[in-house]
């Protein structure tokens, strides 16, 4: 391996002389990026493996953002313009206490589970036809995934809390 470099290195010199081009040190990198097993290629093999796992929890946290607006999930129950999510998972549509609800919420027979998560959250006007929810929609199937699974541990019932 090691005489394998110098050999190469020794070439390179040889061919540098030779024909005097500018363009030549490109091919020195080339020759020591492609080596196999060269600690370069297994950096990005490891970083290639780290962002494959991607984290459901954080990217729902992130895309919640665009909720926060008129959403809050904190524990203290309070509404903003929207309803308070906190504990939104397994509740009955609707059925806040001190939240002024539309007619066809109230209305509304729906436990929110992740399925009716997903197609209101998918399609809040078209899910529950007189919803005031006109802002939120969310047609990205992974990121309403994200988004349900962030919701989920919402909640005071969460595993490990
Ligand atoms: C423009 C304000 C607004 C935005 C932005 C918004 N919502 Fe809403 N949301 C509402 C309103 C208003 C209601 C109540 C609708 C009604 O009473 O018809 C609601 C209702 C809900 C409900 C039902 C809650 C319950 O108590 O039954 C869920 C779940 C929900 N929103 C999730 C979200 C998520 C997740 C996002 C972001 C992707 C989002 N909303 C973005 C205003 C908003």
């Amino acid at each position: 391996m090691h005489r394998k470099a110098i050999f190469a290195a020794g070439l390179l010199t040889i061919s540098v002389t030779a024909c005097g081009s500018a363009e030549q040190p490109e091919v020195v990198e080339q020759i020591v990026v492609r080596e196999p097993g060269s600690p370069q290629v297994v950096a990005a093999e490891a970083s290639a493996t780290v962002a494959g796992a991607v984290d459901l929890f954080a990217v729902g946290e992130d895309a919640f953002q665009s909720c926060t607006g008129c959403h809050s999930v904190d524990p203290d129950g309070r509404s903003a313009s929207g309803p308070n999510l906190y504990g939104v998972m397994g509740r009955e549509a609707g059925s806040l206490d001190g939240y002024s609800y539309s007619d066809a919420f109230a209305a509304s027979e729906i436990v929110w589970d992740e399925a009716s998560l997903d197609g209101f959250l998918a399609d809040p006007t078209g899910y529950i036809p007189g919803s005031e929810m006109m802002a939120g929609a969310v047609p990205d199937g992974e990121a309403r995934k994200a988004i349900i699974a962030y919701l989920s541990a919402q909640t005071d019932n969460a595993p490990g809390q």
